[in-house]
């Protein structure tokens, strides 16, 4: 299969753009602190491309050589069984990077990466990542706190599926949810673009129809509201300490 599935996807119009390539790779956690000129360096052997929504940019066992970052969209991150359930292992967006695993162990992808809205990708090749990689130590640094931030994830993700009652996944998806995107006011934490229900079903390993019931009993007891797409998690504290609780 190939390994090079960027050269099926269209051109984005930043491709061409330097100024504005270089302008948005200064702004990606992962790169801030280079310098301009460095900068520049990366936006020169940069592609950029755009993808519709549920577009498979990376699957699972492929031999990978690129690593994506996110310009704007959004996509998840999968593993799927043979039957065809899907595990969510994390939801991605604007800034976050993805495809760095094969590139630092040559060993296949790990995981499907899946756009679930149009996406604009910045890739870059193996050679040119990895040479950044060893000549920037802080860029190394950034990039290991953000795989020990997804590892931390991935164990209260392993942790709650083998230990939690339906309820307490749903919360604690919810929660995470809320630390990822929520906005805090005095009516509580907000999910403003809640994944559909399907989305959280698969992240806390249940069906979409369980999760519209568990959604609305816990808006019937109080502990959360809902406004078109958004979710209103009233009180956190509440619904981690009747539900989520791990350790
Ligand atoms: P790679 O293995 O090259 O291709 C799939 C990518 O999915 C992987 O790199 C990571 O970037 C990403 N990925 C894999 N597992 C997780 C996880 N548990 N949480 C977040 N991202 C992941």
């Amino acid at each position: 299969m190939s390994q090079n599935r960027y050269e099926n996807m269209l051109p984005s119009s930043l491709e061409q753009d330097i100024d504005k390539k270089s302008a948005f790779l200064k702004n990606v956690p992962l790169f801030a602190g280079l310098v301009d000129i460095e900068v520049l360096a990366l936006a020169d052997v940069a592609m950029v491309r755009r993808v519709p929504t549920d577009t498979i940019i990376l699957l699972a066992e492929e031999e990978g050589d690129t690593l994506f970052v996110i310009a704007n969209g959004r996509v998840k991150v999968t593993v799927m069984s043979e039957d065809g359930r899907e595990v969510i292992l994390s939801i991605l967006k604007d800034g976050d990077f993805f495809g760095e695993m094969s590139l630092l162990d040559g060993k296949p992808r790990s995981a499907s990466v899946i756009s679930t809205d149009s996406t604009e990708l910045v890739i870059l090749r193996r050679v040119d990542f990895l040479s950044h990689l060893t000549r920037f130590p802080e860029m190394a640094s950034k990039m290991l706190a953000t795989l020990a931030e997804r590892l931390r994830r991935t164990n209260r993700q392993v942790e709650s599926l083998a230990l939690l009652n339906v309820y307490g996944r749903i919360a604690g998806t919810l929660l995470q949810l809320a630390d990822d995107q929520g906005t805090s006011s005095e009516k509580g934490l907000t999910i403003a673009e809640r994944p559909i229900h399907q989305e959280i079903a698969n992240m806390a390993g249940t069906t979409r129809e369980t999760v519209s019931r568990v959604l609305n009993d816990l808006e019937r007891r109080g502990y959360l509201a809902r406004d078109g797409r958004s979710i209103i998690i009233q009180d956190p504290d509440r619904l981690r300490d009747d539900f989520f609780h791990l350790t």
